[in-house]
This record gives C-alpha cells, sequence and structure tokens, in this order.
C-alpha cells in the first residue's frame, strides 16, 4: 500500500510507493517520457511519466496537463543525484484533479503592479514562500519569546474609541450611528493588561490611513507589543534589545536555507549582538548634520534620515529621547529636561528604518490630563486610561515591533509589499 506524503518527507521513503498531492508547476516531454516538475507546499519534486511504466491513459493525461494543474500521483521515490531534492519519483499512476485554464503568471519575468494584482497567485512562487515562511518563523519568534519570559497574551479590541498615534491617520468607521477607529496600536489595552497582570503583550493587527507611498509604510500591519509594570526606559531598551537577538538568531538557525534562497547577506544578520548602541535623539542630529543633512532640532526623523544614521552602526541602534512635541500624547516626560520624552526607537542596520518604538509612559494623573489637552484630544474616550493613573498608576513602558518591517530587514527586502501575504496600502485594496 503506498502512503500518502509531503514532497519534504520524500527523503524517509527511499524506494517505497507513496502517493503525493499537489500542483504541476512545469512540465518538459521528449518521446517517451514526460518530465513533471510537481510542487505540493512543502517543496517541488520531478514526477518522470515514462510510456513502458504507465497505461496509455495516463501517459496521455500527463500530455494533457496545464501550469497548476492539481494532481494526485502514484509513484516510486527514487535516488537522483542531479536533483536538487536528490530524489524523484518514478510515475505509476496519475489522478488528473483539475486541469487549470491558462495560468497568468508564467516563467517570463512579470512587473510589479501585475503581480500585486495576482497575489492570490502569486503566493504559489518559490521566492513569495521563502519569505512567508520567514515571517512565519518571526512571528513563532516573536511568541515565544514572550510565553516563555511569562508573559500574558491580551488581545486587544480592533474598534476603538480614541486614537493613539495621532488624529491623522486614523480610519473612522461607523459603528451603530458612534463614531469608531480600527486600532492603531494596542497599546493603552496593553497599560490596563500591565496593571492587572505585571507583564503582558498582544499581537494582532493595526491600522494606519497613511497617506504617504513610501517603501516602509502599509495602511494595515501587524505589531507585537509588550507592556511591563514598574519598567524604566532604561529596562525597556533592554528588554527589545534581547527580544531582537533572540528573534533574530532564532530565524538564522530555524529559516538560514530560506534566507539563503533570497539571496539575503547573513553576515550582517550574524552581528546582531548585544550590547546595542544607543544615542539620544540630540546625539542623532548631529550626527545627522555632520553627515550634511539640514535636520533642525525638534523634528522627527524621516526614513532618508534613519538611513543615514544606521548607516553609523554595524547593528541596530536605540535612539532614545525625541522631543515630546514630535512623539505621541502618553509619553513620560524626562525629569532632566521637561522637553524630551522618555521614549525610543530602534533603528534596524543596512536601511530598513525604525522597527520598533515605544518608551516609558505618563503615569501622572495630572501630567496625563495636561498631555491629553495639549494634544487637542477628547478626554472623554479617555476616562477608562485615566483611570490607570488613578488606582494604583506605577512606572511602566513598553514598545512596539513591526512585523513587516522586521520581514524585510530580516529578508533583505527593499519594499515591505511581500512581506505581508495580502498588503493594504495607498492605492492597494485588491486582492
Ligand atoms: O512607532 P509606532 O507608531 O509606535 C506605536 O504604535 C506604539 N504605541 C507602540 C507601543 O509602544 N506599544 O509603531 C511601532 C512600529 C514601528 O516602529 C514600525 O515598525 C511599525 O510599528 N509601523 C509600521 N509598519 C508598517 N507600516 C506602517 N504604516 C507602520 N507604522 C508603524
Ligand atoms: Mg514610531
Amino acid at each position: 500500500m503506498a502512503v500518502r506524503i509531503s514532497i519534504a518527507e520524500v527523503g524517509e521513503h527511499r524506494g517505497e510507493e507513496v502517493l503525493l498531492e499537489g500542483w504541476l508547476y512545469n512540465k518538459r516531454s521528449s518521446g517517451k517520457l514526460h518530465f513533471l516538475q510537481v510542487r505540493d507546499g512543502t517543496g517541488a519534486i520531478q514526477c518522470v511519466v515514462f510510456q513502458g511504466e504507465v497505461s496509455r491513459e495516463v501517459f496521455h493525461r500527463s500530455d494533457a496537463l496545464t501550469q497548476e494543474s492539481s494532481l494526485r500521483i502514484r509513484g516510486v521515490v527514487r535516488e537522483d543525484k542531479r536533483s536538487s531534492t536528490g530524489y524523484e519519483i518514478g510515475v505509476l499512476d496519475l489522478e488528473v484533479v483539475q486541469i487549470a485554464d491558462a495560468y497568468p503568471i508564467t516563467p517570463k519575468t512579470h512587473g510589479t503592479a501585475f503581480l500585486m494584482d495576482h497575489r492570490h497567485l502569486w503566493l504559489r512562487s518559490s521566492r513569495q514562500h521563502a519569505i512567508l515562511r520567514v515571517r512565519s518563523e518571526i512571528v513563532k519568534a516573536c511568541r515565544d519569546y514572550f510565553d516563555e519570559r511569562n508573559f500574558v497574551l491580551v488581545d486587544a479590541p480592533v474598534f476603538t474609541p480614541a486614537s493613539c498615534e495621532g488624529t491623522s491617520t486614523l480610519f473612522e468607521t461607523d459603528y451603530f450611528d458612534e463614531k469608531a477607529y480600527l486600532t492603531q496600536s494596542g497599546q493603552l489595552y496593553m497599560e490596563a493588561g500591565a496593571m492587572a497582570f505585571g507583564k503582558v503583550y498582544c499581537f494582532g493587527p493595526t491600522f494606519r490611513a497613511e497617506k504617504s507611498k513610501t517603501r516602509r509604510h502599509l495602511t494595515e500591519f501587524w505589531m507585537v507589543e509588550p507592556e511591563v509594570a514598574y519598567l524604566d526606559l532604561a529596562g525597556d531598551m533592554d528588554l527589545a534589545e534581547d527580544f531582537v537577538v533572540t528573534v533574530v538568531r532564532w530565524v538564522l538557525e530555524k529559516r538560514r536555507a530560506e534566507l539563503e534562497y533570497l539571496k539575503r547577506d547573513l553576515g550582517p544578520l550574524e552581528r546582531v549582538a548585544k550590547p546595542f548602541p544607543r544615542i539620544s535623539y540630540t546625539e542623532a542630529v548631529e550626527i545627522l548634520q555632520k553627515e550634511g543633512v539640514d535636520h533642525p532640532w525638534g523634528d522627527d526623523f524621516g526614513g532618508e534620515d534613519e538611513t543615514v544614521l544606521a548607516e553609523h552602526f554595524d547593528r541596530p541602534v536605540l535612539v532614545h529621547r525625541y522631543p515630546a512635541a514630535c512623539k505621541a500624547f502618553y509619553m513620560k516626560s524626562d525629569p532632566e529636561d521637561e522637553r524630551l520624552a522618555l521614549c525610543m526607537d530602534m533603528l534596524a542596520p543596512e536601511g530598513y528604518g525604525e522597527i520598533i518604538g515605544g518608551g516609558q509612559r505618563e503615569d501622572s494623573l495630572e501630567e496625563l490630563e495636561r498631555k491629553i489637552a495639549e494634544h487637542r484630544l477628547d478626554e472623554a474616550p479617555f476616562q477608562w486610561y485615566l483611570d490607570l493613573r488613578r488606582y494604583g498608576s506605577v512606572p511602566h513602558a513598553g514598545f512596539g515591533l513591526g512585523i513587516e518591517r522586521t520581514v524585510a530587514w530580516i529578508c533583505g527586502l527593499p519594499h515591505v509589499r511581500e512581506t505581508i501575504p495580502f498588503p493594504r496600502m495607498l492605492q492597494r485594496l485588491y486582492p
């Protein structure tokens, strides 16, 4: 009896009769032979249909197969030194599940817009497999990191009554005659979680109506956000550093083959080790000015500034204490200099930009009320949040890591659009 296996498992079934279920991605024929390249999601393998080994029907069926036709194959696993997997299948029987229509994605090169329009099919290509497997591994590494350190997973809501990261990038929805917004960040809810459990995190989709077209911005992206009670800014940076080192190591160990397939230069990833350099915003501005970038003190950094800054370091850099005026309302002021916020960003090396934003939160009720007013935000939807400062307020801190930017960095991709299965961007809501 033939056993049903996946292509990744063929090596364990040398000489045995097996059943494979998959899709045809390429075919070559010569006289009495059809060479079928079959993929099943776990890998690809050559299946050889020899006229002398199969019935006439099976041989003709193989001839009619089009690219991406779905099929079931029964055959024998044979060693084949020339193949990349080391094996091939000698076909005994072949069942067609469906003959595919003319497949739009052919081996010739296609433009990005075309591929993006066919994203639902593009996901079948080897390059997308490699990227999305790395993504899946990064997500697992993030979750494992916090789970193993006794953080409690607290899911944040997607519909929210108030903004977290400024009102200019809110997606508004009609919530039974009330206004609701798609969440920009789970942070405020994680603060409630930290006061309840001490150490928490959330992992979910977040939304920003980003009106600019850049290679780092999506309108829907995934964020992992830890939040810890009794943690200060320095401790927050320690946590972010340890977290990123652990995730990068994990992916290098588990997904090296995929990174190599993507031709990622692994050297810079191997160098991601503690300690990461830590510089203040003011020092960062000095670096920019020395590099001839005319950056006024007080403005937030843009993508280009981040690239110039990151070039100074061989590993991620932590930039702390930005001017409060260019950051969100909830940040605690630096007691040493009231103009500054106790916040930090982590910039990835090699020009991949900010991957983490976070810091210490304002824990005084009066200060927080003042900041909400200063940012011209309506206080009513924040009453629950202010309660956290009324009932046992403590110093606390956390951060958010953007999954897609992290995938772009680790895979070495210039644009975030391939880092998520179905990207949502300014001009893309399809498929
Ligand atoms: O710096 P941000 O805006 O920080 C926050 O949302 C905090 N409330 C998080 C926290 O402290 N819990 O966003 C955090 C990260 C960025 O560093 C970036 O990696 C990613 O989220 N990010 C985006 N990724 C893709 N597309 C966008 N439009 C993004 N905006 C932010
Ligand atoms: Mg930020």
